[in-house]
């Protein structure tokens, strides 16, 4: 992969990287598009990392289906697939970790203890592995994107992060690999996600500025209408992930809600 990629380097290609553990859908597939608008060359990671699984999470029966990606990928224009074995990338007597600080342990971090160590960790040796000048992330994973955008700064990574939209269904549901885990009720009730966000920012625009009044009421709506279990409903701030007790500029919406025994993550900002 580095031989490769450095021989482009020197024909001056610009080569982007898309991390993904694969399951592909129209979300990933706008990774590769938005690269491909930007470089000649473009790289797609395929690896469910086991460091970035807690323990009774859902490593085991996360979907895999390297053939459909692979063909879903050709179709896109990336030009290169890298989808290791765990035991090339974990080898016996691996024992190194990147720990990312604050902006790793609110939210996301706080509910899966250890996920952004694993995250952290791969994506660097990624970027060790297939070095490119770009790396495109989706907003889905807001969080994840701004523990990388602290990661590349503070190791000196030569890497430039692009952050893209979020994909939805039709329906507004954010595009997740995790959703074909719904039964058709779940599915129909994961909609209170994105009717939760809509709810946040109807409020801010009606003039609402108490964080905790709209998190109570997206709480609320998940809860009655979706029947979900929730992690979090945050209101922070976009940049530093601190939670805001009033609204002011910009505000990141998070939600992390279980559907039986699928968790789904959402987020938008609103900006008042
Ligand atoms: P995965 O969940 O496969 O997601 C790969 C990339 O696709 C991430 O950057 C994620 O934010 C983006 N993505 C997922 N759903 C999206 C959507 N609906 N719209 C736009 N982008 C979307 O995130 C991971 O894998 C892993 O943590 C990884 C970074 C690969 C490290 O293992």
């Amino acid at each position: 992969m580095r031989l490769t990629l450095a021989a482009a380097r020197q024909d001056g290609q610009r080569i982007g990287l898309v991390p993904t553990m694969g399951a592909l859908h129209a979300g990933h597939l706008s990774l590769v598009e938005a690269a491909g608008k930007e470089c000649q060359r473009t790289v797609v990671t395929i690896f469910v990392n086991p460091t970035q699984f807690g323990p009774g999470e859902d490593f085991d029966r996360y979907p895999r289906t390297l053939e459909a990606d692979l063909a879903a990928l050709s179709g896109v224009g990336a030009d290169l697939v890298f989808a290791p074995a765990s035991g090339e990338i974990y080898p016996p007597g691996y024992a190194s970790f990147v720990d990312v600080g604050p902006i790793a342990q609110r939210w996301e971090g706080q509910f899966r203890p250890g996920h952004f160590r694993g995250v952290a960790t791969i994506v660097l040796k990624l970027f060790h592995l297939a070095p490119a000048d770009y790396a495109y992330f989706g907003r889905k994973d807001y969080q994840q994107a701004l523990v990388i955008r602290r990661m590349i700064a503070d190791l000196n990574v030569p890497i430039t992060l692009r952050i893209c939209p979020i994909v939805r269904e039709p329906d507004g549901l954010a595009m997740s690999s995790r959703n074909r885990y719904l039964s058709a009720d779940e599915r129909r009730r994961a909609l209170a996600i994105y009717e939760g966000l809509r709810i946040a920012a109807e409020l801010a625009r009606a003039g609402e500025r108490n964080a905790n009044m709209i998190a109570a009421r997206v709480q609320e709506h998940l809860t009655t209408a979706g029947g979900m279990r929730v992690d979090y409903v945050a209101l922070a701030d976009p940049e530093t992930l601190e939670p805001v007790a009033e609204l002011r500029g910009e505000t990141l919406v998070a939600i992390a809600a279980w559907l039986g025994k699928t968790r789904l993550i959402d987020n938008v900002t609103i900006e008042v």
